[in-house]
């Protein structure tokens, strides 16, 4: 029966394309679904695929990262505080020296460090970071400064599913190459007076998807990219766990190419 319910929410889901209020999922529909929707792989790479780390309830969130992890540790935070009832089930990086892993051993969240170098197909990749989410029971992907493209089809099984933090506002300063540093010179390089910070869902092409939460920040005459980049992390820390509840709460509305948050 619950397998029933869960085809029909699914199929609904699959279909209505064009105005999608994304639901508050309960864990019972999402565990199915993601049962369904499982791909057969038989590349699975992981050093522990055990534990969580969890707020009240909620939500199971994979986070993709691939450097040193400050924004995964606001989101931590924002757990431990209570404001977050969501359960980081999987860390996944595509370097083995990313200091996000190093965050989640110390917070038993199982890891997993998949990268293109380990395959000789690209689809094989995508097959690995797919079979490590369907294990996960992952509902929704947050990446936070993960610097590699998401697969396609880990896209289209999570379409909607998957939001980014980019350091900037959207849609400039955003593409192929604008990341890290590059951006924040970019951004002085420009002459423009505010920048800000980006939450955004994914989909198939860089930097594009429809912006969910934005905040800015003055730039002020003598700013260089290093304290611009100080004065965007400080804002990217506080409006990445706002959206990241937004989608948990079930408030995220998608027309379009708009996404907006509902009150
Ligand atoms: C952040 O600036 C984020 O906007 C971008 O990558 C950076 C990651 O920083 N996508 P951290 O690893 O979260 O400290």
């Amino acid at each position: 029966m619950g397998l029933f319910i869960s085809s029909l929410i699914f199929i609904s889901l699959r279909f209505n394309t064009n105005f999608t209020e994304l639901p508050h999922y309960s864990n019972t529909y999402l565990f199915s679904t993601v049962f369904i929707d499982s791909p057969s792989t038989s590349h699975y790479i992981s050093t522990s695929l055990s534990g969580t780390y969890s707020g009240n309830c909620g939500m199971n969130i994979a986070v993709f990262a691939s450097g040193r992890g400050s924004n995964f540790q606001a989101i931590l935070n924002a757990i431990d505080s209570g404001f977050l009832p969501v359960r980081i089930t999987a860390l996944i990086s595509n370097r083995s020296d990313a200091g996000a892993l190093e965050i989640a051993r110390t917070h038993d969240i199982p890891t997993s460090h998949l990268s293109q170098k380990m395959f000789q197909k690209e689809d094989a990749l995508a097959e690995a970071v797919l079979n490590v989410l369907s294990k996960q029971r992952t509902e929704l992907i947050v990446l936070a400064g993960y610097l590699k493209k998401i697969p396609v089809q880990v896209v289209r099984r999570f379409r909607n599913r998957i939001i980014n933090i980019h350091p900037a506002l959207l849609p400039s300063f955003g593409g192929p190459g604008m990341y890290g540093h590059f951006v924040h010179e970019a951004v002085i390089a420009s002459g423009v007076k505010v920048s800000g910070a980006t939450v955004h869902l994914v989909d198939e092409e860089y930097d594009r998807g429809s912006i969910v939460m934005q905040k800015t920040v003055e730039i002020l005459p003598n700013d260089t990219p290093d304290s611009l980049a100080a004065k965007v992390l400080k804002i990217e820390h506080e409006i990445f766990p706002l959206a990241v509840k937004a989608f948990v709460e079930g408030k995220i509305k998608i027309e379009g190419k708009k996404a907006w948050i509902m009150s």
